[in-house]
């Protein structure tokens, strides 16, 4: 089918496969459509329909709130064309830049499935072809018998591998973490879709990083903080992580974390710092970790880009303090909001 986006700068065509959503197909052909979250939450998608009919493959999106359907509007992360289609976005859109990493579909097989936690589970996908992906990014991932895609940030970094790894925090009654809570998923095959995310890090960025993560937001900043170790990039600039979590119990990564370079705090919302234990590098504070983070960070924000992921209250809160107290620019913050 064959889809026409006119853009506030320009025009782009490109084609989409049966039932195959418009974002995904635009992002496929190397058009850099807006989304932000991808699956249905945020309404970045937003597009309105000129000519053509649409399929909304899940009607009671969230982001659907965004949308005003009696004006032709709907989400390109959820609608397939049935069609020919002809659409506005109302934004600036660029086909993506040269060398960046631009998003298949690619099935892969469940691996190395372990908790981290009494409610957060690490696995691997281990990738029927080799895929390269930017330090910060995620899949979607769609598993048999669950409806849509769900969003997951790498946790690892390499060029050109075949393993992406995971952490899936368990959602009470959610489709995909129940699903992979549910029964033993060694070997079970899932559908990637990727890679996607502008939260990503390349060396040649050249500032110093902040990364505030609340819970499984944890999952890229590893990704970032591997592909800067690699680089011996803490050698000439700063890094700095704040990790929030409840208490001890829901803390993962604390190994990896102690063996990098960056200056690592973990906020504990819930209970008392704890005596000196393993992690002797590792720094333990009370509070929220927005909290945390500004009372630590206060006079350090020089050249700093900040990197912001996990539940969408966490984000909105670290945010906030990065643009009134830290004035940092929207370009130097980069989010992902596990909606
Ligand atoms: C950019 C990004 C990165 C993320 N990274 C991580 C991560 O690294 N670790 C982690 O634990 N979580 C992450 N999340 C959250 C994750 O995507 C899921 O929302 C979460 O795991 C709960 O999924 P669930 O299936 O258990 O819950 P559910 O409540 O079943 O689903 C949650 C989400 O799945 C999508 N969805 C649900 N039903 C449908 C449907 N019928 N059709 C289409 N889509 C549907 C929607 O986006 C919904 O908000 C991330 C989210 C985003 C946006
Ligand atoms: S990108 Fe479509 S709703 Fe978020």
């Amino acid at each position: 089918m064959r889809i026409q986006v006119n853009a506030r700068n320009r025009g782009f065509e490109f084609d989409a496969g049966p039932g195959e959503r418009v974002l995904y197909a635009g992002l496929r052909a190397g058009i850099d459509l807006p989304y932000e979250c991808a699956t249905g939450t945020c309404g970045t998608c937003k597009a309105k329909l000129v000519s053509g009919r649409v399929t909304d493959r899940w009607s009671g999106a969230p982001g659907k709130k965004y949308v005003k359907p009696q004006a032709g509007e709907f989400l390109m992360c959820q609608c397939a064309a049935e069609e020919a289609l002809t659409l506005e976005v109302s934004k600036f859109v660029y086909a993506v830049e040269p060398g960046a990493c631009v998003p298949q579909t690619c099935a892969g097989i469940v691996r190395g499935v372990r908790p981290l936690t009494h409610d957060v589970m690490g696995f691997a996908l281990e990738l029927e072809r080799p895929r390269d992906f930017d330090a910060g990014q995620f899949v979607l991932l769609a598993a048999d018998g669950v409806e849509g895609y769900r969003a997951y940030s790498m946790c690892n970094y390499v060029r050109g591998g075949r393993t992406l790894d995971f952490v899936v925090k368990r959602k009470p009654e959610g489709g995909f973490s129940q699903w992979l809570f549910g029964a033993n998923r060694e070997g079970a095959r899932l559908q990637a879709f990727g890679p996607l995310g502008k939260a990503t890090f390349d060396p040649a960025l050249g500032k110093n990083l902040l990364c505030i993560a609340g819970g499984s937001g944890i999952a890229g900043m590893m990704s970032i903080l591997a592909r800067a170790d690699a680089a011996d990039y803490f050698s000439s600039h700063q890094g700095h992580v704040f990790f929030g979590v409840r208490t001890m119990k829901d803390a993962f990564f604390l190994k990896e974390l102690s063996e990098t370079k960056a200056k690592v705090t973990i906020a504990l919302s819930e209970e008392d710092v704890p005596q000196k234990g393993a992690h002797a590098s590792l720094k333990f504070e009370n509070g929220l970790v927005h909290e945390v983070a500004k009372r630590a960070m206060a006079g350090k924000y020089q050249n700093v880009r900040a990197y912001v992921a996990g539940p969408p209250p966490a984000v909105d809160a670290a945010i906030r303090v990065l643009l009134l107290d830290a004035k940092l620019t929207t370009d130097n913050i980069r989010y992902d909001k596990f909606s």
